[in-house]
């Protein structure tokens, strides 16, 4: 399964002792969904360690787009930087990839494949809105379920999931991909009391948007897209107000693959990397009805539109310096 068998032994095997010893103080990283965006640069990021304290496994579903990561790489592919192949909605590949590992043994496990939905809700077939929740909540259960007790046994591991800031709210024309980030947090809330006693930590990263494929693969042809089963109103809602209100929240306020990557080498509980997402979950938990939260979100996408062309490249001149380089610091 690993691009290079021999260079993968040296990290695990059993060549001389002063390997070995090496091998004990090296992490292994299991990183799912590295053929693009944040698990390619958490990847490769991880891989450069200048202590070259990790071994990193940078698996994706389908190894012929595995190119650019490659390429990221450079003359650390092989080195401190393997490709494996797992596919996160399928149980036989899961096993398969982490069989292959030796001992099982993973320090790092980092959820991060996932796929985006948007759309009308009454347009989307039910089989895409299980793809979504096949991809990113049970793609992230499916691997915790499969690494954990091999981390509890150990007593020692790190557990890190990308979610998003739409897992804590919840965005108009988001609605299934925000309900499957919301799962994982509900999960990953649970689950990380539980594994406090056994030494292993889990971490969520809440990313508000992130210039990846991932803007692209959602918005790409939504603008001709036909919506026969969709009364006019929602249509014109989605295709006027929303989609270009999107395509500017992405322009402007989009963070970069390795902002994320930097959040995830120390990481709190959760970790909402852009601080111009703080005042909407603020408003959200001030007002335990509810109402002013869904209120705003109202103004904010259907009558302040024309205000928040004006005032979104002020926010962001005025935060982006100070605020930005101030949350995001892994330290
Ligand atoms: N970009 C954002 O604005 C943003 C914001 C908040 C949270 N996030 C989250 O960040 C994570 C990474 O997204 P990204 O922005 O880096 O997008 P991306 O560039 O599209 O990367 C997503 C990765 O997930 C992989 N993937 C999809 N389905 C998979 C499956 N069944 N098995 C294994 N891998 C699979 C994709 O592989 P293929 O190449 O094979 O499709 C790709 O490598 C996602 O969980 C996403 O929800 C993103």
């Amino acid at each position: 399964m690993f691009s290079d068998e021999s260079r993968f032994c040296w990290i695990t095997g059993s060549k001389c002792r002063e390997d070995r010893e090496n091998a004990m103080l090296i992490k292994v990283v299991l990183i799912t969904g590295c053929s693009s965006g944040i698990g390619l640069r958490i990847a490769v990021m991880l891989a450069e360690d200048e202590k070259q304290r990790y071994h990193v496994i940078a698996t994706m579903r389908d190894l012929k787009r595995k190119d650019n990561l490659v390429k990221a790489a450079g003359d650390l592919y092989s080195k401190t930087l393997f490709v494996a192949e797992l596919d996160v909605c399928s149980d036989e590949s899961v096993k398969q990839c982490i069989n292959s590992i030796k001992d099982r043994h993973i320090d790092i496990l980092s959820n991060n494949a996932g796929i985006g939905l948007v759309g009308p809700v009454e347009s989307i077939p039910m089989d895409e809105m299980n793809n979504v929740f096949e991809t990113n909540f049970y793609g992230s259960v499916r691997l915790i379920k499969e690494v954990m007790p091999d981390m509890k046994n150990r007593r020692a591991g790190r557990i890190i999931v990308i979610s998003s800031v739409m897992g804590l709210q919840g965005v108009a024309f988001n609605e299934v991909y925000a309900a499957s980030k919301f799962a994982l947090e509900g999960f990953c809330e649970g689950l990380a009391a539980q594994l406090l006693s056994f030494n292993v930590t889990l971490s969520m990263l809440e990313p508000g948007p992130v210039h990846t494929e991932f803007e692209l693969k959602m918005i790409q042809g939504m603008k001709e897209k036909e919506w026969p089963s969709v009364d006019p109103d929602t249509v014109n809602y989605f295709r006027n107000f929303y989609l270009p209100g999107a395509v500017d929240i992405f322009e402007i306020l989009g963070q970069t693959p390795d902002h994320i990557a930097k959040v995830t080498s120390n990481p709190h509980f959760h970790n909402l990397t852009n601080p111009l997402y703080s005042p909407i979950l603020a408003l959200k938990y001030a007002d335990e009805t509810g109402c002013l939260s869904v209120q705003a979100f109202y103004c904010m996408l259907f009558t302040l539109r024309p205000l928040m062309n004006v005032g979104m490249p002020v926010l962001k001149y005025l935060t982006f310096g100070f605020m930005r380089k101030w949350r995001i610091s892994p330290n």
